[in-house]
């Protein structure tokens, strides 16, 4: 991590509603330096995707926002942002367990549960990004989940072992600081190859179910704007999905 600044700031909170609303009112009100973080043991307002939110334990897991300022990045090329913070996380988690995979746009399964979520809030300045806030939440030692939660596991319950959550924090930013100094310098098409490597149910056929109902089909490539293609087994025609358009049958 040799490029990132002694300056940012490292927050550590044992409470706030939420890091990401956090950090991006600090990225608003301070511009702290690239790489600053924002950890905290407990959130009473977790946010994930599509405005659900991220229940967690207190003092189990691991809750953080990193803020990056990414150089001219167009925002409708932002999704890279979400195939290397997955990919960070998948290696971070390979060194502790198999099968860890990233199940399209950016959750990270282990089999079939979910052991981490991400998500990514960009400000975006004319047709670039400014500033990404990247909040991460991974499942480190809770080993009792709500019921209702549909299927989550930590590592903890697949290692059968307690883990330090600031030795995988380093870890991760590690990984992460990698994958983002490759995209500085323009390594996208080997980024995009990893990511498509790494997939949850890649290279076969499986069911999945939009607006029409259920098919069967077979991933043929995720798109720089994050689009999903998928291609059909009965009727062998390619269709292209934004998030929430298709899911995955279990
Ligand atoms: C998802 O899978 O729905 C995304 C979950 C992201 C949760 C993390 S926890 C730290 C950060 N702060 C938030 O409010 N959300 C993210």
């Amino acid at each position: 991590m040799e490029q990132l600044s002694d300056q940012r700031r490292m927050i550590r909170l044992e409470e706030t509603d939420s890091t990401n609303r956090y950090l991006k009112q600090l990225v608003r009100e301070e511009h702290p330096e690239e790489g600053s973080l924002v950890i905290a043991d407990y959130q009473t307002g977790g946010r994930g995707q599509i405005g659900n939110s991220w229940r967690s334990a207190r003092g189990e897991n691991l809750l953080f926002s990193l803020v990056i300022y990414p150089r001219q990045l167009p925002a409708n090329e932002s999704f890279i942002l979400s195939r290397i913070t997955s990919l960070a996380l998948k290696n971070m988690l390979d060194q502790f367990a198999i099968d860890i995979r990233i199940k399209w746009p950016n959750d990270i399964y282990w089999k079939d549960k979910k052991i981490a979520g991400i998500l990514i809030e960009n400000d975006i300045q004319g047709k670039e990004i400014d500033n990404s806030v990247i909040g991460i939440g991974i499942n480190v030692n809770q080993q009792i989940f709500p019921l209702d939660l549909p299927n989550p596991v930590s590592l903890c319950q697949i290692t059968g072992t307690l883990h330090d959550r600031e030795y995988l924090l380093d870890l991760f930013l590690r990984e992460f600081f990698l994958l983002y100094r490759d995209l500085q310098d323009d390594q996208k098409t080997a980024i995009e190859d990893e990511y498509m490597l790494d997939l949850y149910r890649v290279n076969d056929f499986y069911w999945f179910e939009d607006q029409n109902g259920r098919f069967k089909a077979k991933i043929e490539a995720v798109l720089s704007s994050g689009h999903l293609v998928l291609r059909t087994l009965d009727s062998n025609e390619e269709r292209i999905y934004a998030f929430k358009e298709v899911s995955f049958v279990d």
